[in-house]
């Protein structure tokens, strides 16, 4: 069997965590510089991880061997947030869940869904116009969190959230900042029961959260119109043996799941690639010359959507530079082996998305925006696993095309519209929390 080099460690009980905390990116790009592709990072006491940034490691994992493994250790925080999702939910009842689910995204019902998506986006253009006229300033990070949580609740839930928009994003915004400082502390992951700030900080937001979902599931229950979107789908799921639905705990996990994930992720793509956009105008005005020729001043309708490959290539780079889902974790059920290196039960496999798509073997010049790289042939050529924003195997993102069709739509119609100057003098970092955001506001004013 291959060694497999170890980060070293000072203390044995913090591990390498303290300098995990203090810059997550950083301490697995590092490492990989350091130790190579493979290599054991102490994250966690008593438990060994191990992290792997070869694309042919992680189809191992994720696809080839999907069976002998489970959510890492670190996704039991998500789930005290997210309950037993489809995100976070395991074996058979996972594998009835997403079946339950899985029509809602089919791609003729995203068809469907393309006329909400572009309301939701019109709707805020719209607003866009007075920011305009007031030569007023916004966080287009902000904006996109607005957006996508709107066109979640609307698509998928068919609820309006208009007037309590804010109030869903400062709870999804704390529940993230909450649970990614418990996942980052050595101490506070352990002690989730003490009423520190962070632990109430939790506590409170989670609360104002589950009123939110209960109340659009009971208004749900108790409504006689028929709606044919995901929610009653969940609703009217029986279990295939005993024939009963699925309680409101379950239906709460589920909603929450699919809400956050599917507005979390997309805005933050969003964001970056607008920014992505402003650094580098000589692609922002490839973009515009081919939405003007393809889309003119028309709403986007569906089929401009595949006759727009420089818009989707613009998406596919943000999502390589800037993956929302930063990192994919794992822990082996039973003993494994890949490429020579043994793999213990109870292992955690962590794979740095993030690192893997910077990756100097795999992409030329990689920290550089170029599109140009999911052309059809080069991207044919490259390697599976070497760009993976949305997972793969059993567990891949359920709602990639819902995200693909919502971030074209979205970028599309902006660009379309509005030209802008970026007010930041400094660099927007990448600040790792439970997806990978801007660690401050991207001021943008419209020109
Ligand atoms: C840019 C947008 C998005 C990105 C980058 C993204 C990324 C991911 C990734 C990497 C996973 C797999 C996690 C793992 O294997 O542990 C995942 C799973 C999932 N995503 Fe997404 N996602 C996006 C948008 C969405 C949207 C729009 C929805 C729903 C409307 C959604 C719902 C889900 C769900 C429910 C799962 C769990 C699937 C399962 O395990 O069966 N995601 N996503």
């Amino acid at each position: 069997m291959k060694e497999i080099p170890k980060v070293p460690v000072k203390n044995f009980i913090i591990g390498n965590i303290g300098v995990f905390a203090r810059n997550p990116l950083a301490f697995f790009e590092d490492n990989r510089h350091e130790f190579g592709d493979i290599y054991e990072a102490q994250l966690s006491p008593f438990i060994t991880t191990y992290v792997f940034c070869k694309p042919e490691y992680i189809k191992h994992i994720l696809i080839d061997n999907a069976k002998n493994y489970k959510k890492s250790f670190a996704y039991g925080f998500l789930r005290r947030a997210l309950g037993n999702g489809l995100v976070t939910s395991e074996g058979d009842f996972w594998l009835r869940q997403r079946r339950i689910a899985q029509p809602a995204f089919h791609r003729d019902r995203l068809a469907n869904l393309m006329q909400t998506m572009t309301l939701s986006i019109n709707e805020m253009l719209g607003k866009w116009e007075t920011y305009k006229a007031h030569q007023q300033s916004f966080d287009i990070t902000q904006e996109m969190m607005r957006l996508t949580s709107d066109i979640a609740a609307k698509s998928l839930f068919s609820s309006d959230i208009s007037d309590i928009k804010d109030k869903v994003i400062d709870c999804i915004n704390n529940l993230n900042f909450s649970i990614s400082n418990m996942l980052k502390s050595p101490f506070g992951r352990f002690v989730t029961w003490l009423p520190t700030k962070n632990n109430r900080l939790f506590e409170a937001n989670q609360k104002e959260f589950n009123e939110i979902i209960y109340s659009i599931i009971n208004n749900r229950r108790k409504t006689t119109t028929t709606y044919h979107d995901l929610l009653q789908m969940l609703l009217e799921a029986k279990d295939e043996e005993t024939g009963e639905g699925m309680n409101d705990l379950q239906l709460r996990d589920e909603v929450v799941t699919i809400f956050a994930a599917g507005s979390e992720t997309s805005s933050n793509a969003l964001a970056w690639a607008i920014y992505l956009l402003l650094l580098n105008p000589i692609k922002k005005e490839k973009l515009q010359a081919e939405i003007k020729q393809v889309v003119g001043k028309e709403t986007p309708q569906l089929a401009h959507l595949s006759a727009l490959p420089y818009a989707n290539q613009v998406i596919q780079e943000t999502l390589r530079l800037y993956p929302p889902a930063w990192i994919v974790g794992r822990a082996a059920q039973k003993d494994d082996e890949v490429d020579g290196y043994q793999i213990r039960k109870g292992t955690q496999v962590v794979m740095p998305t993030w690192v893997v798509h910077r990756h100097p073997d795999l992409w030329e010049n990689p920290h550089a925006f170029q599109p140009e790289r999911f052309e059809n042939e080069q991207a044919k050529a490259r390697q599976k696993f070497a760009h993976f924003p949305f997972g793969g195997g059993p567990r891949f993102c359920i709602g990639n095309n819902f995200a693909m069709m919502e971030m074209v739509l979205a970028l599309v119609m902006i660009v379309q519209r509005f030209d802008f100057k970026l007010l930041n003098e400094q660099e927007v970092l990448p600040e790792p929390m439970i997806t990978l955001r801007p660690s401050k506001p991207i001021n943008i004013k419209i020109t």
